[in-house]
């Protein structure tokens, strides 16, 4: 049996049916940008993610992007981020003319390292920081990353992409944030029908301004009180994700059951499946193989006469990467985060994938090392 890295086709029974029926409902009134449907989500997920103000808009770039801009980030302000992260991280800061920084990664949890943030902050005076929470989990530090931003008026942009429904000493993640941003890219754990995205807060003006950015910086129809951009979610997404909603707890649940079957039956082989920090509640978004950099390969191609699929999230370093030059204002570290680049492997993993297919998979990865 072959198994792809990731198959978004799974739907429930009768899920198509549903929103094909909601599809006729929404083009029947044309509600294409904006209305009910986007007003009916934003609270279902402000709710579901335990803040005040959730802010629908078009990716999860923009959504960083208008978290920034919101909070006055702009021209030579330093924001500090993790330099295991999705590129977009990065290029958000670049966007609203702000200086990158990039800080490595801790070896225990993959997320960016809070000793060497902290040194960071003392060096650098950065206005600002985006804690990316990767592969759907979180640093086990949060709670000191939150505490430590308060405490020294630096904001706190929490880049959850990978983490809508992670959970952290029994609540949502986004309980005590001041920022989070969203994206409902199809692959994700609550992904749209194209691309979307979201900002969670629980202060009520940032959001408001968020809002406002997102939409030319309207204060009126043809007043204009900022100078933003078009960032608005689209009515049909809105709806789809509202009716994913109600089918998320059994998809989230399905992920971590794979994500846990990979950990309790690889466990004996020679790479290490990274298990999120006590405290968190996963959502299984992603498997997380460390290999050994110059065995990475082989497996792959094991894997590959298998049927079976993989990933690399991500293969290189954010201070690595070609585009960083000439943008990026300076690096700390980055020996961790060039290690996970090169050790990484992803297994597939995938709402509604079956037992039948995770074990297909371990029992090739078990033929790669020769058990
Ligand atoms: C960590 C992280 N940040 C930001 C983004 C950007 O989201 P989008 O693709 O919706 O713009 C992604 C998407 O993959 C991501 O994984």
């Amino acid at each position: 049996m072959s198994v792809p890295f990731i198959d978004l086709k799974r739907f429930e029974p009768g899920f198509l049916d549903r929103w094909a029926e909601v599809c006729r409902e929404v083009s029947a009134a044309t509600r294409f940008v904006g209305g009910p449907d986007v007003v009916r989500f934003e609270k279902q997920l402000a709710a579901a993610c335990e803040v005040d103000a959730a802010v629908g808009c078009a990716n999860g770039t923009d959504a960083l992007q208008l978290a920034l801009r919101g909070l006055g980030i702009g021209v030579g302000d330093r924001v500090l981020i993790p330099d295991a992260t999705f590129w977009a991280t990065f290029e958000a800061v670049v966007n609203c003319g702000a200086q990158p920084i990039t800080i490595d990664i801790d070896a225990n949890d993959l997320q960016m390292d809070f000793d060497l943030f902290q040194q960071a902050i003392e060096r650098y005076q950065p206005k600002a920081a985006i804690l990316v929470h990767l592969y759907g989990w979180a640093s086990a530090r949060l709670d000191d990353y939150r505490n430590l931003c308060r405490e020294r008026e630096i904001h706190l942009i929490e880049d959850a992409a990978q983490a809508y429904g992670v959970e952290w000493r029994g609540q949502s993640i986004f309980h005590h944030c001041q920022v989070a941003t969203l994206s409902f890219y199809p692959a994700k754990v609550l992904g749209a029908c194209g691309d979307a995205g979201a900002v969670l807060t629980s202060d009520i003006e940032l959001a408001e301004r968020v809002r406002k950015l997102g939409n030319h910086g309207r204060t009126g129809h043809y007043d204009h009180g900022m100078v933003g951009w078009n960032s608005r979610l689209a009515g049909f997404d809105a709806a789809y994700l509202s009716l994913c909603l109600e089918y998320l707890p059994e998809r989230i649940a399905s992920r971590q059951r794979a994500a846990q079957r990979y950990r309790e039956r690889l466990m004996d082989l020679p790479v290490r499946l990274v298990a999120p920090p006590t405290g968190t509640i996963e959502n299984g978004y992603l498997n997380v193989t460390l290999t050994d950099p110059e065995d990475r390969e082989r497996i792959e191609g094991v894997l590959k006469e298998h049927g079976i699929g993989s990933g690399r999230t991500y293969p290189t370093a954010v201070s690595k990467q070609s585009g960083a030059v000439g943008y990026l204002d300076s690096a700390v570290g980055g020996e961790k985060a060039d290690r996970l680049a090169r050790s990484i492997l992803n297994l597939p993993l995938f709402a509604h994938i079956t037992d039948a297919e995770v074990d297909e998979v371990i029992s090739a990865m078990r033929k790669a090392f020769g058990h």
